[in-house]
């Protein structure tokens, strides 16, 4: 069936792998990505797609809403799939306004555009993409599951949940169809390299400290990004309306070890004698208020839509690896002296 559907974030990291795999699969749809590419945008990202015929890239901000009704009236689209966000946790300690303007006001900004243009809610939707962050940190045991209370510890996971909670909001008041999923950290190409993973590759190749916060004891649920976007499909298709997904690896790595994994494969791909980037391990202050832990449980998604991640892990992070390695000039084209000074003001003065 015909479907208009607008993608927001489409030119980030997660953003990307959905708008190619939507593109690619659903050649009757015609997919819109808007984005405002901040720093974390970037079109290179979608380049093997950007002529196909049913994709169109807008540059603009979810944050003004003049320019969200009137994409909403030309397009008149069928369905929102809402990943758009300021999305680092560091960047929302040292300016976390940036996040609500984005991450609450942008959220409500097309909120209000499909409930007030969208003339009839049927066969439409809403689909928020969320963070798992959303529920705050777990001790030792147990994981997150859909009814776990919120209780967001960084101003990024306040945001989120602000926008999670809109959207609830405007199911229950205006019933307007919503769907949300709350995702584990995400790894694979086209991330941004403040995170974890590629910052730490990026480092690696260049010889320069890889930065450890705290002891390195903090633990995360890894997932392959298109297993993301897979669910991110299925959920859209089959998810029931005003229902949460949570979506997770079941894939807990603490960080120092994770590292090591890195630096073990990068020595093998680089031809370095093993244990040579394991040198460059540094451990640095702690993030503030670091959450410990996170542990998605999606057997709700598992077991209502069939999804399952894919047990893959050694294989993906390596192909990861080698796509950072590899991919020279995607680096440089994004690694600006923004970048720079960010990666100044959050390791070199710490
Ligand atoms: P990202 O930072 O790589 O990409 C965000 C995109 O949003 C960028 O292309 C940016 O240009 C765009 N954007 C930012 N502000 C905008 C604005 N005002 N108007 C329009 N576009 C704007 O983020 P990501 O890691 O791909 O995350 C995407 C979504 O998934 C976010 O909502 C995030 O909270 C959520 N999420 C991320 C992870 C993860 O591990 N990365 C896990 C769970 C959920
Ligand atoms: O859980 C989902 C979330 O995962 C998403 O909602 C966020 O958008 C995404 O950024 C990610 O948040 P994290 O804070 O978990 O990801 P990050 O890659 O920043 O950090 C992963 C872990 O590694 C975390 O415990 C902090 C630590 N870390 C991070 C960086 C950047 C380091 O030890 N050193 C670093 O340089």
């Amino acid at each position: 069936m015909k479907k208009n559907i607008l993608i927001t974030g489409g030119a980030g990291f997660i953003g990307s792998h959905v708008v190619r795999l939507f593109v690619n699969k659903y050649p009757v749809y015609q997919i819109i990505n808007l984005d405002k590419l901040t720093y974390a945008g970037n079109l290179e990202n979608l380049k093997d797609i950007q002529d196909k015929p049913n994709y169109t890239f807008i540059k603009g901000d979810i944050t003004e809403p003049d320019f969200i009704n009137e994409l909403f009236t030309k397009y008149k689209f069928d369905g929102v799939i809402h990943l758009a966000a300021e999305s680092h946790v560091d960047r929302s300690i040292s300016d976390p306004m940036a996040f609500i303007y984005t991450n609450i006001i942008g959220t409500v900004n097309l909120l209000n555009a499909a409930k007030s243009l969208w003339t009839d809610f049927s066969s439409k939707l809403f689909y928020h993409i969320s963070t798992d962050e959303v529920y705050g940190s777990l001790e030792k045991e147990g994981k997150f599951i859909e009814t776990t209370p919120y209780d967001p510890q960084s101003p990024y996971s306040a945001s989120k949940a602000s926008s999670d909670h809109f959207v609830r909001a405007y199911h229950n008041t205006y019933k307007l169809p919503v769907i949300i999923s709350n995702c584990s950290n995400n790894y694979g190409p086209n991330q941004f390299p403040e995170k974890l993973i590629p910052l730490a590759i990026n480092n690696i190749k260049n010889n320069r400290p890889i930065p450890v916060y705290g002891k390195g004891e903090n633990i995360r649920d890894w997932l392959y990004v298109e297993d993301h976007a897979a669910a991110i499909d299925l959920i859209f298709h089959k998810g029931k309306i005003g229902k949460t997904y949570n979506i997770g690896g079941n894939n807990e790595w603490k960080n120092i070890d994770l590292i090591y994994k890195l630096c073990e494969i990068a020595d093998c791909k680089l031809n370095r004698t093993p244990g040579t980037s394991a040198k460059l391990i540094t451990f640095v202050k702690d993030r503030a208020g670091h959450d410990l832990r996170y542990a998605i449980d999606s057997s709700k998604l598992e077991k209502n839509l069939g999804w399952k991640p894919s047990l893959q892990f050694e294989q993906k992070i390596e192909k990861t690896v080698e796509w950072y390695l590899d991919n020279e000039e995607w680096f440089k084209n994004i690694l600006t002296r923004e970048y720079e000074k960010y990666y100044e003001r959050q390791y070199i003065s710490r």
